[in-house]
């Protein structure tokens, strides 16, 4: 048999997806109409042969219940627990710590998921190269450009027989476009014993560590970690496992030609919408709303939402429940939360509006367009780093014929007058 991990994290990560993150934990913030993690259930429910589901994370016990309460009827051959990390034990340290529940009832192998990326999640294709392949480990990978790749784990690979010859995490220096995706299949009989004797390793002698440059913000972030995870003895799968994998083991790459996008930054949700909405488009999902004249599809509404005829949204528009969006609005790339009210005549392009938030009547909300390959969502105006999708936190306010352009503003800011590229605190 087959399980699975969905890796969640705390409340301690997730603070590039502030300010939303302040008043939803990431996993539960919705795009295309469910939450983050709810994609990955979705993808896991097709694979027959999972009946096991478990979330690992150190958010506060209740912070999923709801949510797997509801997911359990939504996915009834699945059973859902959570499994809560006392501290933040690292992508391999929670697998460690929880193996016992893992192992039980003998299964062969099983998946792990980092919850914050959108993607097709392949799955029944990475069980077939890992039976083909008498595998130990399979990897999902994806080609990004030489760019981004540095900000992920990078794969060296034979194009020929599948086999991961390399693993670095985020090095300095290039070494492959071919990228971890962060979804794995793991035999139940490698990985642990992978894992425990990388702990033994750490005991014996302690990781040197390596400081990246410091213009590299995402590795400096990653040095930090490694700071804390020397004392709080954090095993990661990504630093400490992979590379040992590549090294000697039946160590596999199935590279997907599908869309991949990490969720990290907040603005991050916008393209993950877009490709969730474009997938269930191309499913003939009975979900999306129907195009029309001012329906460009995909687009997303909550059966609650109130949209006024003459409207125009899409394409990439999720519109939450009890919105209420008034005549003459055009929204365009951009989600829509609980409760929000848009006035008359008000014109949304890539962004985010928060709970409860209102924007006036003949106001521009926006951000701007960022190729929907591009791994970054932050852009270059006037010579300062801006986030290229405008978002207002919860219960925001912004005044009729305001214009707010490539903003993040704080929950619970009134907006009166025209702003750009700030961040409203
Ligand atoms: N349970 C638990 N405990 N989960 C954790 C912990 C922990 O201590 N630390 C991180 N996670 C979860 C995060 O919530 C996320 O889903 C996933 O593990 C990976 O998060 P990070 O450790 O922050 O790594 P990253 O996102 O910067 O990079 C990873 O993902 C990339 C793909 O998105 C790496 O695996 C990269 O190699 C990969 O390219
Ligand atoms: P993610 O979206 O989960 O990657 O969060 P983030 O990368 O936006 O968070 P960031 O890197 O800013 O980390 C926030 C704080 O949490 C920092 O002080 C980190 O040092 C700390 N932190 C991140 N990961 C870990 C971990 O695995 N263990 C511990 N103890 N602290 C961590």
């Amino acid at each position: 048999t087959t399980k699975a991990v969905v890796l969640v994290g705390g409340p301690s990560r997730g603070t590039r997806f502030r300010p939303l993150s302040l008043d939803v934990p990431k996993p539960l913030f919705d795009v295309a109409g469910h939450p983050i993690i709810e994609h990955c259930f979705r993808a896991l429910a097709k694979v027959p042969e999972i009946k096991e589901v478990f979330i690992v994370g150190y958010y506060e016990e209740h912070v999923f219940r709801d949510w797997i309460k509801d997911a359990s009827k939504a996915f009834p051959n699945i059973s859902i627990k959570y499994l809560r990390e006392y501290e933040a034990l690292g992508t391999a340290g929670g697998l460690y710590h929880f193996r016992d529940v893992i192992l039980k009832g003998n299964p062969d192998r099983f998946f792990v998921l980092n919850a914050d990326v959108c993607c097709s999640f392949p799955l029944l294709e990475m069980l077939k190269l890992f039976e083909e392949k008498d595998a130990e480990a399979v990897i999902l990978g994806t080609r990004v450009s030489n760019d981004a790749a540095s900000n992920f784990g990078c794969i060296v690979s034979d194009a020929h027989t599948k086999r991961v010859l390399h693993y670095v995490e985020k090095p300095e220096s290039h070494i492959s476009n071919l990228i971890n995706c962060g979804v794995y299949l793991f035999s139940t009989e490698s990985i642990f014993p992978s894992i425990k004797s990388a702990i033994k390793r750490r005991t014996e002698r302690p990781r040197l560590l390596s400081y990246p440059s410091s213009e590299n913000l995402e590795s400096t972030f990653a040095a930090e970690r490694e700071d804390e995870g020397e004392k709080n003895e954090v095993i990661r799968l990504e630093q400490d496992i992979l590379a040992d994998l590549a090294d000697s083991r039946q160590f596999f790459v199935l590279e997907t030609k599908d869309f991949w996008r990490q969720i990290k930054t907040a603005g991050s949700a916008v393209p993950a919408n877009a490709l969730y909405l474009i997938k269930a488009f191309q499913n003939q999902s009975e979900e999306l709303a129907a195009p029309s004249a001012t329906i460009l599809p995909p687009v997303f509404i909550h059966p609650t939402a109130k949209v006024d005829p003459t409207a125009k949204l899409g394409p990439h528009v999720s519109i939450g429940p009890r919105a209420n969006i008034g005549p003459g609005v055009r929204i365009k790339e951009s989600i829509v939360l609980e409760d929000a009210e848009i006035r008359h005549d008000a014109c949304i392009l890539y962004s985010i509006i928060g709970w409860g938030s209102k924007v006036g009547a003949w106001a521009r909300v926006e951000g701007t367009p960022t190729p929907i390959t591009s791994h970054n969502t932050s852009i270059i105006k006037n010579g300062v780093k801006v986030q290229s999708i405008t978002i207002l936190g919860k219960e925001c306010g912004v005044a009729n014929e305001v214009r707010v352009q490539n903003c993040i503003c704080l929950p619970n800011k009134e907006l009166k007058r025209d702003v750009s590229n700030e961040v409203i605190m």
